[in-house]
C-alpha cells in the first residue's frame, strides 16, 4: 500500500509529496511540528499535542493555518488513509513560503502544513524496551527556548549521531552545572534509591513533553511519590533506575549512562510499570 502525506490543502502519494524551495521551514528552520503516537489504533494525547503545537505557534507568532478541528481532523485523516495502527503521525507549520528575507514575510503569506504517518511494530519496540538504552551525556548547546518545538533540531540531530556513532543509542543533553536537561528527543528521569521518581521541573530549559504530562498522571494514579527538580549525571549513574519519555518511545529504560550500567543494568520494575499502565491513562482518539 503507498503512504499519503497532506501537504498544504492536498492529500499526495508521499513520493510526490513536496514542498516549496522557498518555505520558510526549509531556509530558516521558520517552524513548529508535533509528534502524536498512535497505539492500537488510536492517537494517544491529540489534546495536549494541539495544546502545545497552538503554544509554538503562539510563541513564534505563526497563525495558526485553520481552525483546531480542521487541524485535528487532517491528522486523523492521514492516520486513516495510511492504515497506521501502531507508529507516529507528524505535523509540521512553517511560516510560510515567501522570497528569502529575515525579516516575517507580509501577511498575506499563509502558513504551509505538512502532515505525515508512518507505522511502527510495536513487537520491535517492546522489544527495545525488555533490553533498555544507553545513552550519553552531551553539552546543551541549543539556544534558549527550547521549551517551543521548532524543527530546529540541529543540535539534537548531531547528538543523537554522536550518540549512535559511540555505540550509545541517545544522547542527554547537560548544563554546566551538571545536571541532566533531556534527551535529543525525550525527557528524562531517573528513581532514586529510595524509591522517588525525580524529573527536571519543565519551566527549566527542556520541552514539556506530553508524555511526561501523562505519565505524571500514571505516576498520581500508581500512587508513586515524584519531585520534580533537577538531578545530576552523577546522581543519574547512581540511580536505581533511569528512564526516557517521548511521543515516540513511550516509557524507554536507561541502562547505561557514559558506558557506565544503571542499577544492574537491566530495565527496572518502576518503568516496566509506568509503560504498562501509560496506555489506559493517556487519552484515547479514534481517527
Ligand atoms: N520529540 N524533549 C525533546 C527535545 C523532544 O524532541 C521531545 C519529543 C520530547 C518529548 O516530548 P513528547 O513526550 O511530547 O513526545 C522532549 C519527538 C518525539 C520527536 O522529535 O520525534
Amino acid at each position: 500500500m503507498s503512504r499519503i502525506a497532506y501537504v498544504n490543502g492536498r492529500y499526495l502519494e508521499h513520493s510526490n509529496a513536496v514542498v516549496h524551495v522557498e518555505d520558510r521551514g526549509y531556509q530558516f528552520a521558520d517552524g513548529v511540528y508535533e509528534v502524536c503516537e498512535i497505539a492500537r489504533g488510536f492517537i494517544i494525547d491529540v489534546t495536549r499535542h494541539l495544546d502545545r503545537l497552538e503554544r509554538s505557534l503562539s510563541e513564534l507568532g505563526i497563525i495558526r493555518p485553520m481552525h483546531r478541528s480542521a487541524l485535528e481532523l487532517i491528522l486523523k485523516e492521514v492516520v486513516r488513509r495510511n492504515r497506521v495502527l501502531n507508529g507516529l503521525v507528524y505535523l509540521q507549520i512553517t511560516r510560510g513560503v515567501a522570497r528569502r528575507d529575515h525579516p516575517f514575510p507580509k501577511a498575506n503569506v499563509r502558513p504551509a502544513m505538512v502532515v505525515t504517518a508512518k507505522r511502527i511494530d510495536p513487537e520491535v519496540l517492546s522489544l527495545k524496551a525488555g533490553r533498555g538504552i544507553k545513552v550519553i551525556t552531551v553539552p546543551d548547546n541549543r539556544w534558549e527556548r527550547v521549551d517551543i518545538k521548532t524543527i530546529g533540531l540541529l543540535p539534537n540531530v548531531l547528538a543523537r549521531q554522536k550518540a549512535i556513532e559511540e555505540g550509545a543509542d541517545d544522547a542527554w543533553f547537560v548544563d554546566p552545572d551538571g545536571t541532566v536537561k533531556e534527551g535529543s528527543a525525550s525527557n528524562a528521569w531517573i528513581v532514586t534509591p529510595q524509591g522517588q521518581l525525580v524529573t527536571r521541573p519543565a519551566e527549566s530549559g527542556i520541552l514539556r513533553g506530553v508524555t511526561r504530562t501523562t505519565v505524571l498522571d500514571v505516576v498520581a494514579k500508581l500512587g508513586m511519590t515524584f519531585e520534580e527538580r533537577p538531578f545530576t549525571v552523577e546522581e543519574a549513574t547512581n540511580a536505581r533506575e533511569a528512564f526516557v519519555t517521548s511521543a515516540s518511545a513511550v516509557v524507554m529504560p536507561v541502562v547505561a549512562i557514559n558506558s557506565v550500567a544503571v542499577a544492574n543494568g537491566h530495565p527496572g520494575s518502576v518503568s516496566c510499570s509506568l509503560r504498562d499502565a501509560f496506555f489506559d491513562v493517556a487519552e484515547k482518539t479514534q481517527p
